[in-house]
């Protein structure tokens, strides 16, 4: 038996687990810093990585515990040091290390978006590969060949914005909360998605990739009217406060619906370029009720495996590291002490 120790501080969640053997998921912690970014309707990197610095020692705490497990029982300590904030990467990066050096045991760097594409697998029986892989995220929107958990190539991105930033931009336009996704998902479910017509980005390119910063634009011009002034005082003709709560549904819908249109498009023509036996899914915005809904038609129709991760598993989560880090050291891949955080994922 194997048990690693994940821990994952990436952006704005505080998140330790213990796993066995790669799937077996013995305890998962997740402290979300909603509450200290809500104000600002967005994470601000030095409120994150401080509230991780004072957090993670007793989530780490709370993951062993739970786990029925203790600190010599462990066999490495995994920690997601690339993509993220610099700050936040910094805290889990350093705490992993103390705790593996302390132990003499193996530290274990995992890329936070290969993770997501893991996250399928936890509590779930082997995935057959090749797969297509979707991230869909706060931060990443991105489309994979996957020959193996360790073995994936791009096919397409966005050029823009992330397809979760721009349900969070929305969110703010139409003025329903933070973190915008599960608000625009909530009242979305009263709205018309044909009440209103949102352009869907299509690029001159091969590569599958996307751009959600027109659509985020139009809502913004639908909802408050075509600007005057000059950049930066920009005044418009109208507030989202003067919406009803009907019109704010129309919108959040119509939004909604090109949002998730534009991911589907996509991934439908990844599907059909290339052999995939399993779509793998990850990321905050899989939690979305209607691209789950789309996602489940296409794979019944396809006859493929679909990796939804349950919802704890589809949000920031330290699981979805130890048991990617599982499958790195059977391949004997293991860190050294070099080992750094860095921003930018190394397969985006
Ligand atoms: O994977 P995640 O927890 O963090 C990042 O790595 O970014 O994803 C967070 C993103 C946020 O943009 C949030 O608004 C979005 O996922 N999200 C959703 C839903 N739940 C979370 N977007 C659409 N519908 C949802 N139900
Ligand atoms: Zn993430």
């Amino acid at each position: 038996m194997t048990l690693i120790l994940g821990l994952e501080t990436s952006c704005d969640e505080t998140a330790a687990s213990v796993v066995e053997n790669g799937v077996r998921v013995r305890s998962n912690v997740i402290a979300t810093q909603h509450e200290l970014h809500e104000r600002y309707r967005g994470v601000v990197p030095e409120i994150a990585s401080r509230a991780h610095l004072e957090r993670l020692t007793p989530i780490v705490r709370e993951a062993l515990s739970q786990a029925d497990s203790s600190w010599d029982e462990l066999d490495a300590v995994a920690v997601g040091h690339r993509p993220g904030l610099i700050g936040s990467l910094l805290v889990g990066v350093s705490a992993a290390k103390a705790a593996a050096w302390a132990l003499g045991k193996p530290i274990i760097g995992i890329d936070h978006v290969l993770a997501h594409l893991y996250a399928g697998q936890l509590e779930a029986p082997p995935v057959h590969y090749p797969a297509i892989g979707l991230v869909v995220s706060g931060g990443h929107t991105s489309l994979f060949e996957v020959q193996s958990p360790l073995d994936v190539t791009l096919l397409g991105k966005t050029i823009d914005d992330a397809v979760g930033e721009a349900f969070d931009k929305a969110a703010t336009i139409l003025e329903v909360g933070y973190p915008g996704g599960p608000a625009i998902d909530r009242i979305a479910r009263e709205g018309n998605p044909n009440a209103h017509r949102f352009p869907i980005a299509r690029l001159e390119s091969d590569r599958l990739d996307f751009s959600f910063s027109g659509l985020k634009t139009a809502l913004l011009y639908a909802v408050r009217g075509t600007p005057t002034g000059r950049r930066g005082e920009a005044r418009f003709e109208r507030s989202a406060g003067e919406l009803t709560a009907q019109q704010r549904a129309h919108f959040a819908a119509s939004f909604q619906a090109a949002a998730i249109k534009a991911v589907m498009r996509n991934l439908t023509r990844a599907l059909d370029e290339r052999p995939a036996s399993t779509l793998l899914v990850g990321g905050g915005v899989s939690a979305n009720s209607l691209l789950r809904a789309e996602l489940d038609t296409l794979a019944g129709e396809r006859g493929i495996d679909l990796r939804l991760p349950a919802p704890q598993f589809c949000v920031d989560n330290a699981a979805m590291i130890a048991g990617l880090a599982f499958e790195r050291m059977r391949s004997g891949e293991v860190d050294d002490w070099s080992l750094a955080a860095q921003p930018a994922s190394a397969v985006t």
